[in-house]
């Protein structure tokens, strides 16, 4: 038999630190079989974040979590400090340090090390000391340099005036100058919110007024230069030649000037995206998108695809849209029948009778002894001939218009799949089977609800984050939640600071400072009994709402709104619900009456975040989908979890088109997503 031998860690480490390529990074140390031993000696570049710290004879000891650019490892690398390395020992456990250059050691193995390799520091690079803005510019392939690479240096590109560039985008504003003997335009290339001030000579364009107009899109060549003084620019681009224009129909351009509505925007779905509040709504749809994979990879989740399509009624409500090509083959069908009418019985007799003349010909030719073998050959290819014509006549003759049936509903098996199929509604139960074989998993991707909801909070078609939790409580699951909200709010305001402040200038002032909030406060976690309580005290110090408020309701938004933004003024986690009003696959507990679910409700928004400690008990799984009178069929490769290997486990399902809403202040959720379908528009 074949024996897979594996091979000894190789005691190369490859590089992967993006400051520098010839040196390994920590991470790689340690995620080996032998957890670096092997490679004593050798020089390695660790970054960020001093965790812990101890002295130790006369030096300083530490251990620092290592994070390598995004990626990162949770193991702790043991790292030496002395005063030949570091000036401010003391301050060191503290503060996060960027860089820190030095040679593995084996560490002398006194009581209680538990550490294989430990890094001998030679040199610290401050965070303090970041290094001046790079005078090269990064072309990109196209050769054009992104605007942003510009503009959003500390220096505001101050220190690139000299360099020659192109650049291209589209023109917000333009206007003539000196007679008409030049043009300002400000550019903007989508890159950032900022625009590059451009300056275009009368001698470079055979028209300078059709560059001035609003949504022209302009390529140009030139030499960056430093406005005069007095101007708020810090750079500006003076054009040497305008590579290529693409021009605007005045006439038909649906938004030529002011600041069109976004009620307006939301019927040209193709050309929104030039306009600032929208582009800067999609650069943070995109950040929380890459915040999102950061946070879950970071914590080992794996990354999951679930399927779109579906056979399985996740919510178990019934809000699915339909897969499936039958109508359209229908009237295919019908169109078809109606131009060659399908065949009569008749027709049918005559094919069979052309079946059996054909048989009595051979027959006879082979009872006659002249016959030639040719000829029997020729009589039974006429005879095969007749029976395929008889086949296709019978067959036609069978086509019916309308849908196929069978037992008094639709015959299904004639379908695409076979079956019944639907657009999922959420991936959970498929990602349930991933959480129960690879431990914590997540999935990121459309999901969709075919509920009539007219509302500003609703789509058709949304996108859904789902973690899955191997392994946890309820408890450990709204940890998890609001972990990961504070954490995309914190890369918000990390990254996106800039579109944010679009956002607040143009849509919602209070924008950052909700941000900063949920950045920085611990949820509020109550149970939904009490939740209920503090509603009913509200209607009786005459709060009103228009429903009616009862321990069993499905709290309405304007419920979830009033806790959220009136009673606690942050986010709050309402937990363990009535089960009638909650999926089949929540966990029941103790009280026989609640199941363990959990719903993040956020000022702004209501609920973000729903999800639940999953029902790992196959008896009382069996008995929840009786009870709410679902077909036991379709859910029995779920019931199989439970029956093979169960284990407790948890998830939520957070709404991405709510968590912008929320970032972005924007009142409807119809704005924060490129192609809102909701019913009636499916634009597109
Ligand atoms: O609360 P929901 O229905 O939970 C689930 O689908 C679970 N299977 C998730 C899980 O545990 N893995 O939906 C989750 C979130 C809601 O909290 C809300 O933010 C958002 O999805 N959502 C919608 N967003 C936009 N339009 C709609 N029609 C939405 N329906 C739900
Ligand atoms: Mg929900």
């Amino acid at each position: 038999m074949m024996t897979h031998e594996i091979p000894p860690p190789t005691d190369q480490l490859t590089a992967f630190s993006l400051s520098n390529d010839e040196e390994a990074s920590s991470s790689t140390t340690l995620s080996r079989p032998d957890s670096g031993a092997e490679l004593t000696d050798q020089k390695i570049q660790s970054h960020r974040w001093v965790r812990t710290g101890t002295t130790e004879q006369g030096k300083e000891t530490f251990s620092i979590t290592v994070v390598n650019g995004g990626s990162s490892s949770s193991a702790n690398l043991q790292v030496m400090f002395d005063d030949s390395s570091v000036p401010n020992l003391s301050e060191l456990a503290a503060v996060t340090i960027d860089d820190v250059d030095g040679c593995l050691k084996i560490p002398l193995h006194g009581k209680g090390t538990k550490y294989k390799i430990q890094l001998s520091v030679e040199k610290v690079t401050d965070d303090e000391e970041t290094p001046p803005p790079s005078d090269q510019l990064a072309a990109v392939s196209s050769r054009h340099v992104p605007v942003k690479s510009i503009l959003c240096r500390p220096d505001g590109g101050a220190g690139l005036a000299g360099q020659k560039v192109r650049i291209f985008g589209w023109v917000r504003t333009g206007r003539l100058q000196g007679k008409g003997t030049f043009a300002f335009l400000e550019v903007n290339d989508g890159s950032c919110p900022a625009f590059l001030q451009v300056i275009v000579d009368a001698s470079l364009s055979t028209d300078l007024s059709k560059l001035i107009a609003k949504g022209t899109c302009v390529v140009v060549d030139g030499c960056l230069k430093l406005p005069p003084q007095g101007t708020k620019q810090k750079i500006e681009l003076k054009v040497e030649e305008v590579v290529a224009v693409g021009t605007v129909d005045q006439a038909t351009y649906p938004f030529p000037k002011n600041k069109p509505s976004l009620e307006h925007l939301r019927k040209y779905l193709h050309l929104r995206a030039r306009t600032n509040s929208i582009a800067s709504v999609a650069r943070i749809r995109s950040a929380l998108a890459f915040a999102t994979h950061s946070f879950f990879q970071s914590q080992s989740f794996l990354y999951v695809n679930t399927p779109i399509i579906t056979t399985s009624d996740c919510e178990g409500a019934g809000e699915m849209f339909q897969v499936t090509t039958l109508i359209s083959s229908t009237e295919k069908l019908e169109r078809d029948l109606l131009q060659n009418p399908p065949p009569t019985e008749a027709d049918v007799e005559a094919a069979r009778l052309v079946v059996k003349e054909r048989g009595e010909a051979v027959a006879t030719l082979k009872a006659a002894k002249a016959a030639s073998e040719q000829e029997i050959t020729a009589s039974l290819a006429e005879l095969a001939n007749a029976k395929l014509s008889l086949a296709r006549t019978v067959e036609r003759s069978r086509l019916k218009p309308g849908l196929p049936k069978k037992d008094g509903g639709v015959d299904y098996s004639q379908d695409f799949f076979g079956r019944q199929a639907f657009l999922s509604v959420s991936g959970q139960l498929q990602l349930e089977s991933y959480a129960c074989a690879l431990g914590s998993v997540y999935t990121f991707g459309p999901t969709f609800r075919a509920e009539n909801s007219h509302t500003s909070r609703h789509l058709a078609e949304f996108w859904m984050v789902e973690p899955e939790l191997a392994l946890a409580d309820l408890e450990e699951d709204m940890d998890c939640a609001e972990e990961y909200v504070r954490y995309m709010c914190k890369w918000l305001l990390d990254n996106c600071y800039d579109d944010l402040e679009v956002m607040a200038k143009n849509v919602d002032e209070g924008c950052i400072e909700r941000l900063k909030l949920v950045a920085s406060t611990p949820f509020v976690r109550v149970t939904y009994t009490d939740a209920i309580e503090l509603l009913k005290k509200a209607v009786a110090q005459r709060q009103k709402f228009e429903n009616y408020v009862e321990w069993g309701i499905d709290l309405a938004s304007e419920h979830e709104r009033y806790l959220t933004e009136v009673v606690f003024q942050k986010p709050v986690i309402v937990y363990n619900y009535p089960k009638g009003i909650k999926a089949f696959y929540m966990r029941v507990n103790d009280d026989g009456k609640t199941v363990a679910a959990m719903d993040v409700l956020v000022p702004k928004v209501g609920e973000l975040i729903g999800g639940s400690q999953r029902e790992e008990r196959y008896g009382v799984l069996m008995s929840r989908l009786e009870e709410m009178g679902l077909p036991v069929e379709p859910y029995e490769w779920y019931l199989d979890l439970r029956r093979h290997g169960t284990v407790k486990h948890s998830g939520f399902g957070l709404g991405f088109e709510r968590m912008v809403l929320f970032a972005t202040g924007m009142d409807n959720i119809r704005d924060v997503i490129p192609f809102p379908r909701y019913p009636g528009r499916a634009d597109l």
